[in-house]
């Protein structure tokens, strides 16, 4: 309760704080978290790597955190085969504080974002906090881009900030390197409404996500030496089992980095951050151990959903190059959410109306929705 004597922020009052429910239940796949914990060896290396740094807790971090910079760099190069340099990668506390800043950077009052809904709940928020609006166009029915729908926004708006994510949250779509390439290419030619002659909008690929795809999809960092205008946004969090550690992370021109840097907060990074964070990427391998059998986990789980019906209709199940699924549609699908909640499974009730969103989890995990799902749907 915010007592109204206090000088809150006009635009704040009665807002809420933002994030799913954290609620301790046996099963919860409504985070899109990595159901796998870290390795016995992976947490040995933890507890070296902050052993070493503790004698120097008295003393202010790296502020450009070079050597997480170089590590994921190297990271990089093995998981897209892009070459990047350190002055191309930036880190922070989780990919919401690397689009903060870049919100930080690039909005601000008298600018657009634009995205392509549905998409990830946060996106407003970013612009809310840094009083950047906020536009939406709608994806196809598919939840693919609607590339002439994006272009003529882009074209029309003139945003500052042209937001796209791959996969996208929260139905697992991936943008395609022809819309990358064609959304590149109206940014590049499009003018930011209200900025001098020559200033074109940054395109950000957020991907939260990229390490679920298949083999055949590159990743957006393969384009940046080309792109000085394109940011994309990475996190340990989802397929890299990090989410405690929080550790996000930008690949982009030393442009965008360097206009990153004014908006950071002085060693905004803690020194326990980047030790925790090398710690587990000298064991990607280890970390990424479970990805293809989550990928498989998603395929079984999709092909299971799709031969389901509820009143007659087969459940749809959109395409997803994710750890999670978008499924529906369910005339009520509060009830469906509530009856899987009362036998201990936790999804997300989020984006269009009647979709749900639920998260691969362990097999056991798995098995224990699949019998609670089942369950639910005999009573609709
Ligand atoms: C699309 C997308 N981007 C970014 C994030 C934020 O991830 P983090 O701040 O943990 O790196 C999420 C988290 O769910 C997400 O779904």
């Amino acid at each position: 309760m915010i007592p109204s004597s206090l000088p809150l922020r006009a635009d704040l009052r009665g807002e809420e704080p933002y994030g799913a429910p954290q609620l301790d239940v046996p099963v919860c796949l409504n985070v899109n978290e990595n159901p796998y914990a870290p390795s016995p060896e992976v947490i040995d290396a933890i507890v070296q790597h902050v052993h070493d740094i503790s004698g120097t807790l008295n003393r202010y971090p790296d502020r450009e955190h070079i050597e997480l910079r170089k590590a994921l760099s190297r990271y990089l190069a093995q998981e897209s085969h892009v070459d990047l340099p350190a002055e191309c990668l930036w880190a922070a506390n989780g990919s919401n504080e690397i689009m903060l800043q870049l919100f930080q950077a690039f909005g601000g009052p008298g600018t657009t974002a634009l995205g392509f809904a549905p998409t990830y709940s946060m996106y407003p928020e970013y612009a809310r906090d840094t009083f950047t609006g906020w536009q939406t166009v709608e994806r196809n029915d598919d939840f693919t881009l609607n590339r002439e729908r994006a272009v003529k926004a882009i074209e029309d708006i003139g945003p500052s900030i042209v937001l796209a994510t791959s996969p996208n949250n929260p139905t697992g779509t991936p943008l395609s390197m022809e819309d990358t390439l064609e959304l590149l290419a109206a940014c590049e030619r499009t003018q930011v409404a209200g900025a001098a002659s020559g200033v074109h909008p940054i395109l950000v690929v957020d991907e939260a996500y990229i390490e679920f795809r298949s083999a055949d999809v590159p990743s957006a960092t393969t384009l940046i030496a080309e792109h000085p205008h394109l940011a994309v946004s990475r996190t340990m969090s989802k397929a890299f089992a990090y989410a405690g550690a929080r550790l996000g992370y930008l690949a982009a021109s030393q442009g965008i980095i360097d206009a990153v840097r004014i908006v950071r907060m002085p060693y905004h990074l803690s020194a326990v951050t980047q030790a925790v964070a090398l710690a587990a990427l000298e064991h990607a391998d280890e970390q990424l151990a479970q990805v293809a059998h989550l990928r498989q986990t998603r395929e079984e789980t999709k092909q299971w959903l799709e031969s389901l019906q509820v009143h007659g209709n087969p459940i749809r199940v959109a395409d997803s190059q994710s750890n999670f699924l978008f499924f529906g549609t369910f005339p009520d699908r509060e009830f469906v959410f509530n009856e899987l909640l009362k036998r201990g499974v936790l999804i997300r009730d989020v984006g269009p109306t009647g979709w749900l969103r639920v998260c691969m989890g362990t097999d056991e995990e798995m098995e224990r929705f699949r019998d609670a799902f089942r369950e639910v749907l005999a009573l609709l």
